[in-house]
């Protein structure tokens, strides 16, 4: 093996591979198939396709650091954040710009940032050992890439449980086509808290290893119910629940006029938790998930899993203060925000609008916009992914082992690919596919949503098919913090049978082979 910058055991401690009592494997052998390298002129290829002759250049400098958070009326807690704030600040750009992000690490561990939804160029994925080595505390790390594609995303940590801290921004990309008609638009980004108030997210990992919580008494067959969703509402108990960075008891308020047309674009970045999303008074049009529009489908409630967007549109009823309230699912507690378009008190933070009861979004509701929908086609791949584990010592898995132990998933550019769910737990799991955007099956429908994240409910298979027109090595995880931690991961891996350079194979990230051969053998 050659000296690469990142130490093998580092890098598999980083990747979250969890084990080291793995033999070493050659790269690209006689026969086999060598994977795409993360800079891999493949890759280059795609990201110069992607870049349009002229495209504006968005140069933005992200801290990640230690900060005191307030979470509203002086409740003042140390954190970690990407700058000054909880959320960090909005990056706001244009569909087709590009990038230029200098991330400078001022924590005390090693991190990465990892870009949310993004079709990017995969050696700006943030996966660390995979796309791109840590970024040590002091370093830097430049971070550029074209963002194809409008809509809602967000950045966040790829490293242990640091997205269970302060460390998420919002990513939007604005569409320079954009049909919808709206006055005003908010972000709203929610999130779990524990951080500086109760337990750190390593001190609840280490709880659910050793078999106490929530998840312990859901697995006993006890614990909160969430009937939407067939399991329990998470695994973790959390001090609070945030909106905006604030707790419901001094909520933030958006601003409004009677009649007037909002877009929200609605965020989940907590760890453990799904929200069921209401606002008092109105009903909420879903134009856009993950992204990607849908046709508009109206409903009183929606249930917003961790690491998913839903973009609603709302026409502010009348004058007054209308309290929106994302509910913890199966938890017994709220973050909120209040829209106002009038005078009156802010609702008590005990507040419950009756939407929350009524017609609430599913699946089966949800169909492509035309725009966007993939191709008619047939998968020239199929590949079965099983969710497993929850078991004793907290040990989750994709088709029967933790990652670092599974078989990557191989691709090859310009394949249609399958991936059937099956979900043998009793928790859901919101599943994410790094570097894509998937179609959702949608049996008798023309097409579901284009997602890259969707829940799999215990015993509800979810089935969703996407090109492969994104070369590299990416991550399909669970986008629970706490079981992706335990191991719910697993490589999606593009192939070729170009023989690798010895350059490529020399290099720090050249690891991916010894990554992928190591998982295969
Ligand atoms: Cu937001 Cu690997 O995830
Ligand atoms: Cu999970």
């Amino acid at each position: 093996m050659p000296g690469p910058s990142l130490s093998r055991r580092r890098f598999l401690a980083l990747a979250g591979a969890g084990s080291a009592a793995v033999a070493l494997a050659g790269c690209g052998s006689a026969k086999k198939a060598s994977p795409v390298p993360a800079s891999g002129p493949e890759v280059q290829a795609a990201e110069e396709a992607r870049r349009r002759s002229g495209a504006a250049v968005r140069d933005v400098a992200i801290t990640a650091a230690a900060l005191t958070a307030d979470l509203g009326d002086g409740l003042q807690v140390p954190t970690w954040g990407y700058g000054a704030t909880v959320p960090g600040s909005e990056i706001r750009i244009k569909a087709g710009d590009v990038v230029r992000a200098r991330f400078t690490n001022r924590l005390p561990e090693a991190t990465t940032i990892h870009w949310h939804g993004i079709s990017l160029r995969n050696d700006m994925d943030g996966v660390p050992g995979m796309t791109q080595p840590v970024v040590d505390p002091g370093a830097s790390f430049d971070y550029e890439f074209t963002a194809p594609d409008p809509g809602t995303y967000w950045f966040h940590p790829h490293v242990g449980l640091h997205l269970d801290r302060g460390l998420y921004s919002p990513l939007i990309i604005e569409d320079p086509a954009e049909p919808g008609a709206y006055d005003r638009e908010y972000v709203v980004v929610l999130d779990d808290w524990t951080d500086g108030l109760g337990q750190s997210p390593e001190m609840h990992m280490e709880d659910l290893r050793a078999g106490r919580g929530p998840h312990a008494a859901h697995q006993a067959g006890g614990g909160p119910h969430s009937e939407f969703l067939n399991s329990g509402g998470g695994d973790v108990n959390y001090a609070l629940y945030l909106l905006n960075g604030r707790r419901s008891e001094t909520p933030v308020e958006f601003v409004a006029r009677r009649g007037e047309r909002i877009r929200f674009r609605i965020i989940n970045a907590g760890a453990d938790t799904p929200f069921r999303v209401a606002l008092g008074g109105h009903q909420l049009t879903v134009t856009h998930t993950d992204g990607f529009p849908v046709e508009p489908v109206t409903v009183d409630t929606l249930m917003i899993a961790m690491a998913e967007r839903y973009d609603v549109t709302v026409t502010v009823a009348g004058d007054g203060v209308f309290p929106l309230v994302a509910v913890a699912e199966a938890k017994a507690d709220e973050a909120m925000a209040v829209v106002r378009s009038g005078a009156g008190d802010v609702p008590p933070s005990s507040v419950r609008p009756r939407e929350l009861d009524g017609r609430i979004l599913r699946r089966s509701d949800l169909v492509a916009a035309e725009s966007v929908r993939l191709p008619a086609g047939r998968p020239d791949r199929t590949y079965k992914v099983s969710l497993g584990g929850g078991d004793a010592g907290y040990v989750w898995t994709l088709n029967g082992k933790p990652h670092g132990k599974n078989k990557p998933l191989e691709v090859r550019q310009g394949e249609r690919v399958r991936l059937d769910f099956e979900n043998t737990t009793t928790m859901f799991h919101p599943m994410h596919l790094h570097g894509h955007t998937f179609q959702v099956v949608n049996p008798g429908k023309p097409a579901g949503a284009r997602k890259d994240t969707a829940i799999v409910r215990p015993d509800e298979p979810l089935s969703v098919e996407f090109i492969a027109d994104n070369p590299g090595q990416w991550m399909i995880h669970c986008h629970n913090n706490y079981h992706q931690e335990g191991g719910m991961m697993l490589t999606l891996s593009y192939v070729t049978d170009r023989a690798l350079t010895s350059q490529e194979r020399a290099s720090p990230l050249g690891l991916v082979c010894d990554w992928v051969a190591r998982s295969v053998g």
